[in-house]
């Protein structure tokens, strides 16, 4: 029979939950502060610790830390009525097991305490049950994101909660969202036309295009040799489960098409759904360039200043390399020439010619009739 303890300064709800618990069939231990329950601990150590995050001195997360080095095949459950997604994150980074919001009820009970069970075998060393388990924990981790981003009250704090724990998942999961956002808006403000609430569901669609990789294990996110042909099928899963994760919140649907659309390619050869051309959302199309382009200039979180293409301008033809950063918009160095006009077309060569994943280094073809010489050289201007 496994053992559980279960901490919580609140003696009518401790009850509760120790009754229900121990309908399940487990044997059960109750702690009213965390120094009580590693004084039982120290007795009896318990397979499974469900703690309280909010008691009176020593708090739940604080009682976690002790637990977890101390007994390191004690799985941790926390329970709070405080949705605040700061306390989720940092509990989940250690290590713990499943995150209980109140008010919960029976069945959530007895799903946490199955999740901890085999979280208990497996760091006991079973490691069928271990690989099986992290894959269960995966996909806990999208639920939870999903509930704590629709319990918070403001747009800012929902996205924050979110990239918080993409962040937790992916190196540079929130460094890498924050410069992707600001390039793609800086685009879809030179492409004028979009209404106020189209470019904040543009922005929140780049913040969150990644956010469907918590689905995937971190082996493959951070593995350093090419993908296999299992791992890539694994990889190209997170636009349809970014979708799916922000279609659950109604704050977030418009953004949720554009995380869906973010690797397909103009010339069909994306994914998921292999949409062509003008079937891909021009906000998609965007954030897939500034996507591209972070990923070639930010490999391993450094910046490797690489100039994003190289440009001859229209007025008088100097050739020159520009560089697209934030709010920066590429202007001629020698005739200072206006850039509206040259900016639409530079950028029009890049959305519309196709893979936006290829290096675009020395890519300067001309968006009207595609002479690789670029605009100003060509035969067309
Ligand atoms: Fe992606």
């Amino acid at each position: 029979m496994h053992s559980v303890l279960v901490v919580d300064d609140d003696r009518a709800l401790r009850r509760t939950v120790s009754s229900w618990i121990g309908s399940f069939g487990y044997q059960v231990q109750e702690a009213e502060s965390a120094d009580e329950a590693l004084e039982a601990m120290a007795g009896a150590p318990a397979d499974i610790a469900v703690c309280d995050v909010n008691m009176a001195g020593k708090d739940g997360v604080w009682l976690a830390w002790r637990l977890r080095e101390r007994y390191p095949q004690t799985a941790i459950v926390l329970a709070t009525a405080l949705r605040d997604c700061e306390t989720a994150v940092s509990s989940l980074r250690n290590d713990v097991v499943d995150y209980l919001l109140k008010p919960f009820d029976r069945a959530r009970v007895e799903e946490a305490l199955s999740l901890s069970r085999d979280w208990h075998a497996a760091a006991a060393g079973d490691q069928e049950l271990h690989e099986a388990l992290q894959d269960r924990l995966r996909s806990r981790r999208a639920g939870l994101a999903a509930a704590l981003a629709e319990a918070q009250t403001t747009h800012v704090a929902a996205l924050d909660g979110l990239i918080s724990m993409l962040q937790l998942h992916e190196r540079d999961g929130r460094g890498h969202a924050r410069r992707v956002a600001r390039l793609t808006v800086a685009l879809a403000d030179e492409l004028d036309g979009h209404s106020d609430a189209e470019m904040l569901e543009i922005e929140h669609g780049a913040l969150l295009h990644d956010i469907g990789k918590l689905d995937v294990p971190t082996a493959i996110l951070t593995k350093s040799a090419p993908l296999d042909d299992h791992e890539w099928r694994v990889m190209r899963r997170h636009p349809q489960v970014g979708y799916d994760l922000l279609c659950r919140l109604p704050r977030f649907r418009g953004a949720a098409a554009l995380v869906l659309a973010h690797h397909e390619a103009f010339d069909g050869s994306g994914y998921p759904r292999g949409l062509q051309g003008e079937d891909i959302p021009m906000g998609a199309r965007m954030l897939a360039l500034a996507d591209a382009y972070d990923s070639m200039t930010h490999q391993s979180g450094r910046s490797t200043k690489m100039p994003l293409y190289e440009y001859a301008c229209k007025e008088c033809a100097h050739q020159f390399e520009v560089l697209v950063r934030g709010h920066e918009t590429p202007e001629c160095p020698a005739c200072h020439a206006t850039a509206l006009e040259r900016r639409l077309s530079v950028f029009s060569a890049h959305t519309n010619g196709g893979d936006a994943r290829t290096p675009m280094t020395g890519m300067g073809a001309c968006g009207t009739c595609g002479d690789p010489r670029g605009p100003g050289a060509c035969s067309m201007n």
